[in-house]
């Protein structure tokens, strides 16, 4: 009898009791290799590490908590110089914040107060991509353009603008995500537009997507040209995911704010934080001087001491560069074991941020019947065979159909990669059988 409220009233779960590395066990002493750093991305450096515990015990020994409101600490302070060093030019501020959709919608807070302060209140409208997770919150939800997550809330949600994403699937050229963007830019007036809020690469809700070249820099222009702010949520790719500190150091564009979170605690702390470029700063500066809203929470000596050591280890120990040197091969490697598979049509990755994409194996283009509910049955039978996974079955938002993402920790060993690889791969390959069988698909 649990008195816990779960997310899903009918799931089973299993109850995990330590981890070390990248395994973890269970209550009955079963163990699992987690593939997906915790489940959400956030344990990027394994489970039980010692120094980040040590690191966190003496900062809480020394001082755990004061408010941000009326008081600093050394540790806020020195982890926003560390983040300022790390980020691309022009990074000059970091607020901090407990967590993803906080960060985002202090993000969404300061993008507007970029605009109030520069006496244009007219800007308050968030143009984002359709198939989207930014976070559960109102405003969060609000950014994305998922019926399937925004019904029941409705009521309470803004209604910004939408563009569909540019895959393979609607748009392999960007083009038509820029003339969508164009179009949304003209029936809302571009003068009302705060932002154009995107992951830069995505993670649950489109695994390892990003968009082509061509829509970077045609976001570019059109920043340049209307005056909004570009706002990333690195959320889960910032902090080394995706093989650079934050993901936009691989694109062709420059964000004007940068969420951030998972990573920055690796799942020791509740933190985020928001980074914002000088102008941004700028703006408040010479305008109200003041942002009176933050969360109690917000940059308390305890969590910012965890981000430290976190950066500490990601530094000396070069986990960012071994990200980005092993994330092809990574993504080589499950496309290797994968081939075949009729139902795979895409293996993405950007660093250890990949994703499997599902279509229908009679036509290899549609997505899979939704009753078949593969996704559920990739994790499930990767549960069976001890090893934790995450995927996903969007269909009903009509953007994308089944996926699983593969992130894990950054400093799985070689052996423990090839472990994880093999055993997707058997998973996989037992599921598409079941698929074949059911869509009674004839053996090739
Ligand atoms: C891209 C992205 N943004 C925002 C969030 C929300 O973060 P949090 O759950 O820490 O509020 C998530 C969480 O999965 C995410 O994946």
């Amino acid at each position: 009898m649990t008195h816990v409220l779960p997310l899903e009233l009918d799931r089973r779960y299993p109850v995990i009791v330590k981890g070390e590395g990248v395994w973890v066990e269970d209550a009955a002493g079963r163990r699992y290799l987690d593939a997906m750093s915790g489940g959400s991305m956030a344990a990027t450096l394994g489970h039980g590490r010692r120094d980040i515990v040590a690191a966190a015990r003496a900062q809480a020994e020394k001082l755990a908590y004061v408010h941000n409101d009326r008081l600093t600490n050394p540790a806020q302070e020195r982890l926003a110089q560390e983040l300022t060093e790390r980020a691309p030019d022009g990074f000059t501020r970091v607020r901090f914040v407990t967590g993803g959709a906080e960060a985002n919608e202090m993000a969404i807070q300061l993008a507007r107060r970029y605009h109030v302060d520069r006496g244009e209140s007219q800007r308050w409208q968030v143009i984002s991509p359709a198939q989207a997770y930014h976070g559960p919150t109102m405003a969060t939800l609000a950014l994305t353009g998922r019926p399937g997550l925004q019904r029941p809330f409705e009521p309470y949600l803004p209604r910004h603008p939408h563009i569909p994403p540019s895959t393979w699937r609607f748009d392999p050229t960007g083009q038509q995500a820029l003339d969508a963007l164009d179009r949304a830019l003209e029936a809302a007036g571009p003068q009302t537009i705060s932002a154009y809020f995107c992951e830069p690469v995505s993670a649950a809700a489109l695994p390892a997507y990003t968009p082509p070249a061509r829509f970077w820099q045609g976001l570019d222009e059109r920043r340049a040209r209307h005056g909004f702010l570009i706002v990333f949520d690195e959320i889960v790719t910032g902090m080394g995911r995706t093989g650079h500190w934050f993901a936009t150091q691989s694109l062709p564009v420059v964000p004007d704010l940068i969420a951030i979170a998972k990573g920055l605690g690796a799942g020791y702390a509740p933190i985020g934080a928001v980074l914002s470029r000088q102008h941004v700063y700028d703006a408040i500066a010479t305008g109200s001087r003041k942002f009176t809203l933050g969360h109690t929470w917000d940059g308390a000596p305890l969590s910012c001491a965890v981000g430290l050591a976190v950066i500490d280890v990601l530094r000396t120990e070069g986990w960012v560069d071994h990200v980005r040197e092993r994330g092809p091969r990574l993504r080589a490697q499950l496309a290797e074991a994968l081939q075949g598979i009729r139902m795979v049509k895409e293996v993405r990755g950007h660093g250890y941020l990949i994703g499997v994409e599902y279509v229908d194996p009679r036509d290899g283009t549609s997505f899979l019947p939704p009753d078949l509910r593969t996704a559920g049955r990739i994790d499930a039978v990767a549960f069976e065979r001890g090893l934790v996974t995450l995927s996903t079955m969007p269909t009903r938002d009509g953007f994308a159909g089944d996926q699983t993402l593969f992130a894990p920790a950054f400093t799985s060993s070689e052996s423990e990669l090839s472990e994880m690889v093999a055993r997707f791969a058997g998973v996989v390959r037992q599921v598409a059988n079941e698929v074949d069988a059911r869509l009674a698909v004839p053996a090739s």
